[in-house]
C-alpha cells in the first residue's frame, strides 16, 4: 500500500531529518511510530501526506509515486490525517463536520446523510451529541468525530499523530481500541505516532525512528 524507498529529508538542508528510511505498509494493518521528540515522526507523516517532499528517495501509494501528484489530491483521495488537537471546526456540529469530508471525497453519494450518522454512532456519538456543535463536547468525544471524519472518506491510509496526546488514559485507551477496530474493520492502513506504550501493544507493529532511521521493533502479530 505504501512503500517509503530510501526518503532523506532534511528541513534546512544544514541537519538531517531523515536518512535513507525505507518501509512498507499494508492494507487492513496497524503501525505505531515511536522515539524522542524532535526525531522526524510528524515530518514523516508530512512526508507521506505530500504536504513536503523528500530531498531524496521514493514515496508510493497504490502504485502512485507520489511526487507526479498533487498534494491536495493526495490528501483528498489517498490520507486522511487525524491530530492530536482534533482541529474541527467549532461552531458546525458532529455530523456536520463528518459530512465536509464525506462531501469533498464523495460529492457524489447517496444517502451520506446516513452513512456519517452510523459511523458516528459505532464510534459511540449517540443522536444528540451528533447534533451538537462540536465546541461542546469532551476531548474524547471531539476525538471521535475526527476518527469518523478519517474513516469516512474513501482515502485507504488514515495518519494520526499523537492522536490520544490530550485525553486522560482511560478514554485516550477507549479512544484508541475503536480507532483500531474500525481500522480493521474498514480495511485501511493506520499508522499512529504514539508515546504511549499501551497503544505500542495494541497495533501490529511498531517502529522506531531514532537519529534518522526508521526499524521495526516489535510486532503483535500472531
Ligand atoms: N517547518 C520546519 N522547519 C524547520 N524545522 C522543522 C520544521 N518542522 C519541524 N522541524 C524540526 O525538525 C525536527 C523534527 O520535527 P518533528 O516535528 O518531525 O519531530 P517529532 O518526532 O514529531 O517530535 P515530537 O515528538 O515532539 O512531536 C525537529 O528538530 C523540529 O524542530
Ligand atoms: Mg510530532
Amino acid at each position: 500500500m505504501i512503500d517509503i524507498k530510501n526518503v532523506s529529508f532534511s528541513y534546512d538542508r544544514k541537519r538531517s531529518i531523515l536518512q535513507g528510511v525505507s518501509v512498507s505498509f499494508s492494507q487492513g494493518k496497524t503501525y505505531s511510530i515511536f522515539g524522542p521528540s524532535g526525531s522526524g515522526k510528524s515530518t514523516l507523516l508530512a512526508l507521506m501526506g505530500g504536504i513536503i517532499t523528500p530531498d531524496s528517495g521514493e514515496i508510493w501509494i497504490n502504485d502512485h509515486n507520489i511526487a507526479n501528484l498533487d498534494g491536495r489530491l493526495i490528501r483528498r483521495t489517498m490520507v486522511s490525517y487525524i491530530f492530536q488537537d482534533y482541529l474541527l471546526f467549532p461552531f458546525l456540529t458532529a455530523q456536520e463536520n463528518v459530512e465536509i469530508a464525506r462531501e469533498i471525497s464523495n460529492p457524489h453519494e447517496n444517502n451520506g446523510g446516513e452513512k456519517t450518522r452510523k459511523l458516528l454512532n459505532e464510534l459511540g456519538i449517540n443522536e444528540s451529541l451528533l447534533r451538537k456543535q462540536v465546541r461542546y463536547l469532551s476531548g474524547g468525544e471531539q476525538q471521535r468525530v475526527g476518527i469518523a471524519r478519517a474513516l469516512v472518506t474513501g482515502n485507504p491510509v488514515l495518519l494520526a499523530d499523537e492522536p490520544t496526546g490530550n485525553l486522560d488514559k482511560a478514554t485516550a485507551n477507549d479512544v484508541m481500541q475503536l480507532l483500531i477496530k474500525l481500522t480493521k474493520e474498514y480495511n485501511k492502513c493506520c499508522i499512529i505516532v504514539t508515546h504511549s506504550e499501551m497503544i505500542r501493544s495494541q497495533t501490529d507493529y511498531s517502529l522506531l525512528l531514532d537519529n534518522g532511521c526508521l526499524k521495526q521493533v516489535e510486532t503483535n502479530l500472531k
